[in-house]
């Protein structure tokens, strides 16, 4: 188990080499190197006897089919897209695990009566467009129309991303399929299993988020002649919401916030900034706690601009609700946990956004977590160990043996 172990984390750490930008990883939605992701990633699916395709939401799919037509498919995976300068292990683990869980079932000649779909989502993360889980909103058939007009940096919008990468979002849906479930590894992306020195662990919810994007507009000016009482600086006017952010989420327990992006524009050092956005990022497990905590921060957002005589505005781009994992498929994990010798599986909470979250109101979904170093993520030193990962590729082998039990 350890060499298919081992060879997860090289592929993964090849795929690493496929971004957008030179010397660091970056694969957004319907990019050139999702493309070639795909590619690279569907010869290896193809080598586990895979039938590979990428469907009209950009998603890659492998395919196996299972002895019983009847069966129903059960869906296995995580996302391919990552976030700017990522780590080799954020949603390429869960892919490369799968395929990797299929390629020992056909190596020890075990069928299944179901069939398997590995998938590849195109947008986990929502880096091009601000949103998330583009590609398994349009798998789960809820992809609203309005997102599909959300432009990116160079106003191009999802539908004409989504057309150029020879898509068509409407044609995704697998809603009115059979599908007995959709199970995701992924790296834990926090200190949790590292600090009880466990391998893996069964995820228990995962947290509720909301995005938007914050847009001052004041007036430019020129740095050295506009005097400070006359300014209307929209950059201040972000900097003061940026530590309001901050406060709010200090006051409230459980409660994380975040601008992660910042642009003052026209972006000259000595012109005033007439205008300044920042992208926002708001999670509780509670849906009730965070919702009024957004709700304290827009107020915040408009007392800020009120008193600076700035205009601003307000464009929420996802609110998904937290979601419970599916405790037949969880307990399943659990027993299969149990059954590697991993004792009694640890349950946790994922702080983090998966596509499990979407994908929850098409079938049931559960998680297993692996260990990550340091909890670090969302940073090129993410790193995971090779007999974790064999660890967690046995927990899999034994799930889909008890799924297949009934
Ligand atoms: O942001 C998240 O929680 C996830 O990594 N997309
Ligand atoms: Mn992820
Ligand atoms: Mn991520």
């Amino acid at each position: 188990m350890e060499d298919l172990a081992a060879e997860v984390v090289r592929r993964c750490r090849e795929l690493a080499g496929v971004s957008e930008e030179p010397g660091r990883l970056t694969r957004p939605f319907a990019s050139p190197a999702m493309a070639r992701a795909n590619a690279l990633v569907g010869g290896w699916m193809g080598e586990a006897g895979m039938a590979a395709r990428v469907d009209a939401a950009g998603n890659l799919v492998g395919h196996l089919p299972g002895s019983d037509p009847g069966a129903g498919t059960l869906l296995l995976g995580s996302h391919l897209d990552t976030v700017r300068d990522a780590g080799a292990f954020d949603g390429p683990l869960g892919v490369l695990a799968a395929v990797a869980a299929v390629a020992r079932l056909r190596a020890e000649d075990v069928g299944l009566p179901f069939a398997l779909d590995v998938l590849g989502f195109s947008d986990e993360e929502g880096l091009r467009f601000g949103t998330a889980y583009l590609g398994s909103r349009a798998v789960a058939g809820t992809l609203d129309p309005a997102t599909l007009a959300v432009a990116d940096a160079d106003g191009v919008t999802v539908r004409e991303a989504l057309g150029a990468f020879g898509g068509d979002a409407g044609a995704a849906s697998r809603r009115g399929e059979r599908l007995l479930g959709y199970v995701e590894l992924h790296i834990e992306q926090g200190p949790v299993l590292e600090e009880r020195d466990v391998a893996v662990g069964v995820v228990t919810a995962i947290a509720g988020a909301t995005r938007a994007e914050v847009k001052f507009t004041g007036r430019a000016g020129h740095a050295g002649t506009v005097p400070m009482a006359l300014r209307r600086d929209a950059a201040c006017a972000l900097a003061e919401l940026v530590l309001a952010v901050e406060a709010a989420a200090r006051a409230e327990p459980g409660l994380v916030a975040t601008v992660g992006r910042l642009e003052a524009l026209p972006g000259a050092p000595n012109v005033v900034p007439g205008e300044a956005t920042g992208s926002l990022d708001v999670r509780h497990a509670d849906d009730a706690v965070r919702a009024a905590a957004v709700a304290r921060i827009r107020r915040a957002a408009e007392e800020i601009a009120a008193a600076r005589d700035v205009e601003v505005a307000w464009e929420e781009r996802l609110s998904a609700d937290a979601v419970a994992m599916d405790a037949r498929l969880s307990d399943l994990l659990a027993g299969a946990v149990a059954d590697v010798g991993l004792g009694d599986a640890l349950r946790l909470p994922s702080g983090a956004g998966h596509d499990a979250v979407v994908l929850a109101s098409l079938t049931p979904v559960a998680m297993l977590f692996m260990r990550c170093m340091g909890g670090v993520s969302h940073h090129p030193d993410e790193s995971v160990e090779v007999a974790d990962v064999a660890a967690a590729l046995e927990v899999l082998n034994r799930f889909l043996r008890r799924l297949a039990l009934g």
